[in-house]
């Protein structure tokens, strides 16, 4: 008997311990089991706790009357299925008639509370439906990516959402996007996280780094670097001449006969046959203060960046060049222009800030209550973001710790992917270390090009 006790103290101990110093373990091996288990037997009783049963239905309480029944009982909303996950326990439920998926997140905290998890988010999966992410740890402290991701050309994960998923950063859904943040909030790891996932990839970087210490490091994986706005005013209108360039080559190829089909017609690089399909951009600008702003009015070289940057905005997706632009603000102060520029971009990620005014930049046309999460970050939480939806949708993130040792490595170990953008040689940053040997892939990609 007593060693049976033993055992269960040393159960219990271990759990605690591991619930303290590692929370997914604990999650993985005690937590999940508990709260599935948790679910099952309350779930009925937690709905009514939460207010989120109807009265039984109009038929069944005259029944009632009539028979001198007991009145039937509240009816509890029907669960479809429940399924854990690596971070949490995911609910599939019915609503009945009457209820909306407004009333669910309008629950969440009372759920929370009642199953006894860290959060809890809720979201329509389509009428009559809402799914329930229960999250057993806080999944933000210490961000862990989980080992298999969805990965795919110009998609890469960046970022740990709140609820435990992925959250990636795809190019070809959403080919510009802007981050802001106050100083040392973490965009330039969010920046680093991005490259290093792209350095994998048949992909051109290109980098513009005025304050010419983030990017430097990452010279053998990238095709072009600026690091003062001389240099910057003239590489962004390369890049604009190259996707003239591409334009032309599609409108070649749109040439249309009668027995072209629809299909065929290219209207982007994607449409192009694989020979003739150029090498997409990534075009990485850190702090865009340092390009827009100016010390003289009606600065020639100012215009001439601002000019090139809203018409890669506008017209670079088709030809498969893609911006990211991080700043500490993205406002109308940086003087014309720059809110033509912001509307173009429709990705929406910011880091803590100090006021609204700066999450409004951001977020003014998606959500208030975005705005109002990007101000509660706390200084202790840096790489914490909201990321903001044109669907009005938004939700909080972290990235992963990337240390510049990491992206630098990265960034070498697939220096060979480097394509040569024969438009863009001037700018190819000089590396002090002998040129890396081209294998056979590179040039495959070169050609491509
Ligand atoms: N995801 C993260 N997890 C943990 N710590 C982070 C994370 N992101 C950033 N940090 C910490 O915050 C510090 C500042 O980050 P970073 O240099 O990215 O800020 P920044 O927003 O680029 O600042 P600035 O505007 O001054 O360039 C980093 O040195 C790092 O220690
Ligand atoms: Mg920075």
């Amino acid at each position: 008997m007593d060693w049976i006790l033993i055992a269960l103290a040393v159960v219990a101990g271990l759990a605690l311990l591991l619930k303290w110093r590692r929370p997914a373990w604990h999650w993985l091996t005690f937590g999940v089991a508990f709260a599935a288990l948790r679910i099952r037997f309350r779930y009925a009783a937690v709905m009514d706790a939460c207010h989120l049963t109807v009265p039984a239905s109009r038929l069944r309480l005259a029944l009632a009357r009539w028979f001198n029944k007991p009145s039937p009982q509240q009816r509890v909303p029907h669960l479809l299925w429940l399924k854990p996950t690596r971070t949490g326990v995911r609910l599939r439920i019915k609503m009945r008639s009457g209820q909306d998926a407004f009333e669910f997140s309008a629950a969440a905290d009372r759920l929370r509370h009642s199953f006894g998890v860290h959060q809890v988010t809720s979201r329509e999966i389509k009428p009559g439906v809402v799914e329930i992410t229960l999250t057993g740890y806080d999944v933000l402290k210490h961000v862990q990516m989980p080992a298999k991701t969805d990965r795919d050309l110009l998609k890469i994960p960046v970022a740990l959402v709140e609820d435990g998923s992925v959250h990636y950063r795809d190019y070809r859904e959403v080919p510009h996007s802007v981050t802001v943040g106050a100083t040392q909030s973490g965009k330039s790891v969010f920046q680093r996280t991005v490259i290093k996932e792209l350095a994998a990839q048949p992909v051109a970087l290109v980098g513009i780094d005025c304050k010419k210490i983030e990017l430097g490091p990452f010279a053998r994986r990238l095709s072009a670097l600026a690091d003062n706005p001389d240099d910057a005013a003239a590489l962004l209108e390369a890049l604009v001449a190259r996707m003239e360039g591409i334009y032309d080559v599609i409108r070649r190829e749109q040439r249309i006969s009668a027995d072209t089909s629809d299909g065929e017609i290219a209207a982007n690089i994607w449409d192009l046959p694989e020979a003739l399909r150029p090498v997409p951009i990534v075009v990485t600008i850190d702090e865009i203060a340092e390009l827009a702003l100016s010390t003289k009015r009606n600065d020639p070289r100012r215009d001439r960046i601002i000019t090139a940057l809203v018409r890669l905005a506008q017209l670079g997706r088709a030809a498969g060049i893609f911006l990211d632009i991080y700043g500490q603000r993205f406002g109308s102060e940086l003087g014309d222009g720059i809110t033509m520029l912001r509307a173009q971009l429709t990705g929406r990620t910011v880091h803590r800030v100090n006021d609204e005014s700066t999450a409004k930049m951001a977020f003014g046309d998606i959500s208030p209550h975005a705005v109002f999460a990007a101000t509660q970050i706390p200084n202790t939480r840096r790489g914490m973001a909201v990321v903001g939806y044109s669907t009005g949708e938004w939700t909080r993130i972290r990235t992963p710790h990337t240390s510049m040792r990491q992206a630098v490595s990265a960034c070498n170990r697939h220096a060979h992917l480097t394509p040569d953008l024969p438009e863009l040689a001037r700018f190819r940053p000089a590396l002090d270390l002998a040129p890396v040997q081209a294998p056979a892939a590179a040039e495959a990609v070169t050609e491509a090009a």
